[in-house]
């Protein structure tokens, strides 16, 4: 395909140079990639905790938040404490606390989504928790023995879900929504063509995979209008059998052939992004793999112990979760890592080259994600015109004004202060305040347990 975008912003303050998402400014390239945690009320309303912690990226200066996903569907209020906009109580709450997020000039885009059977956790355990576009199991994601397929009204109903989430998300004051199509969310399960196996008019063939999404985007832009930002986060390539220790305990299997061996390539991806953007997309942020997590979208170590911690805690809910944690603690520690962990570089930006070539395919921006930290790889990024801007998550929990305090300067914070990737912050997202974990970056146990409880203050304190 040809390359059709615009020339680069020029080389010498790329970072900091504004950019413009579907008619939306941002003061700067670096947005803060979605962080989720349990900051909300177990109803799935926003409390001032959730505000705190959206204010303090955007206090420390990025150019855009990007929210975590908020639940389109009011059943799945899960992981439990994440934030919900699938009834209209949820707007006024939010429209006061966005209004306040969006003080110091950041931008805030809410990110829509429903789990389908990557539903993590529950109080109960719940039939529709397990919905999905075919039947099947998944030893690793979800907490249902068999994911279920959706019928033709369950599939009806969650279109209605997404185009009305959208529809309360810019009543709440937001900059901009974002649909997840990545992380092996619902719509993910759609497109992804070893989970989707249906032979109906929602799977078979690559187009009919892409219909839910299809709809669910014609649906979002006429209850939202054309004039307004909608982006995606999309996987840029699924990698299907990486980590292999994960894919081989999925069924239907994923070495039957290639299409499902691989998942969705960039191939593929270039061509959804390209219909995508008739559709009116905005921009695209660019992540890969499936599920999370999954060491192409976090990459660093796999997190054991985080992760023995969430099996436990959802061991209750069935069969599958009660075998999955009791072979998680009988499997060594670090054999579990080496499954699990893909051989990456630590601190090196993973999914730049999937960006570019997006990039290479559209003409609205495209976001880069996963493994950004140093200066000197944010700012060629950008000035190479490999993409528009540039996400982070754990360098700005570790750093919150790594903007005006070091990259303003042209550095990067000392070595100790800097995010290791130990991924301790994501195994921890379901059980634990949000933060981070990593002992090695405090002066003492006190210093790290201060920081997590600033991150996680409220108004009174
Ligand atoms: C604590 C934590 C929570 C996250 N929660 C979400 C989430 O709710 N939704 C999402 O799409 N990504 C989530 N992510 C993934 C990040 O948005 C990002 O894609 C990933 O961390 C890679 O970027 P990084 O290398 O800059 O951290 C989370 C990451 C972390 C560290
Ligand atoms: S716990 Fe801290 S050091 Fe570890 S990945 Fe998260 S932010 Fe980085």
């Amino acid at each position: 395909m040809p390359e059709v975008h615009a020339a680069p912003p020029a080389a010498s303050d790329a970072i900091f140079q504004p950019l413009r998402l579907h008619g939306i400014a941002l003061r700067n390239r670096v947005l803060r990639s979605s962080i989720g945690g349990r900051t909300c009320n177990y109803d799935g309303s926003v409390t001032d905790v959730w505000k705190n912690f959206e204010k303090r990226f955007a206090d420390g200066g990025v150019g855009a938040i990007i929210s975590t996903t908020f639940h389109v569907n009011a059943q799945r209020l899960s992981p439990l404490q994440y934030p919900s906009i699938a009834q209209d109580r949820y707007v006024p709450l939010l429209r006061k606390y966005i209004a306040q997020i969006q003080e110091s000039g950041a931008r805030y885009i809410m990110q829509i989504g429903d789990p389908g059977y990557a539903t993590y956790s529950s109080l109960l355990p719940e039939p529709d928790d397990s919905l999905s576009s075919s039947d099947g199991f998944d030893f690793a994601f979800g907490y249902g023995n068999r994911r279920r397929a959706m019928t033709e009204t369950q599939i009806r109903r969650s279109i209605a879900e997404h185009a009305e989430a959208a529809r309360r998300a810019r009543e709440a004051g937001v900059d901009g929504i974002e649909i997840t199509i990545a992380k092996g969310y619902l719509i993910h399960q759609f497109l992804n063509p070893a989970i989707n196996r249906r032979d109906d008019d929602w799977g078979g063939d690559a187009q009919k995979r892409f219909r839910f999404l299809e709809e669910i985007m014609r649906a979002v832009r006429q209850a939202v209008g054309d004039d307004f930002l909608v982006g995606i986060r999309l996987s840029g390539t699924d990698y299907n059998t990486s980590p292999l220790a994960l894919a081989l305990l999925r069924w239907p299997p994923v070495v039957v052939s290639r299409e499902v061996r691989v998942g969705n390539g960039i191939e593929r991806m270039r061509d959804y992004a390209q219909q995508l953007e008739r559709l009116g997309a905005g921009y695209f942020h660019v992540t890969s793999g499936y599920g999370f997590p999954n060491p192409h979208d976090v990459p660093g170590e796999f997190p054991v112990p985080e992760i023995r911690m969430f099996f436990d805690s959802v061991r209750h809910l069935s069969g599958k979760a009660a075998v999955r944690a009791a072979v998680a603690h009988a499997i060594p520690a670090p054999l579990v890592g080496r499954l699990l962990s893909a051989p990456f570089v630590r601190c090196k930006p993973v999914n730049l080259e999937l960006a570019r070539q997006i990039r290479s395919a559209v003409r609205v921006p495209v976001i880069a994600n996963g493994g950004f930290q140093k200066y000197a790889d944010i700012h060629d990024a950008l000035a190479t015109g490999a993409c528009e801007g540039v996400s982070m998550a754990r360098a700005l929990i570790a750093t919150t004004d790594l903007l005006p305090r070091y990259f303003r300067n042209r550095t990067d914070p000392p070595e100790k202060k800097q995010c290791t990737q130990c991924n301790r912050c994501v195994g921890r997202t379901t059980t634990s305040p949000l933060g981070c974990y990593e002992p090695d970056r405090f002066d003492s146990p006190q210093d790290m347990l201060d920081e997590i409880f600033r991150f996680n203050r409220s108004d009174g304190a």
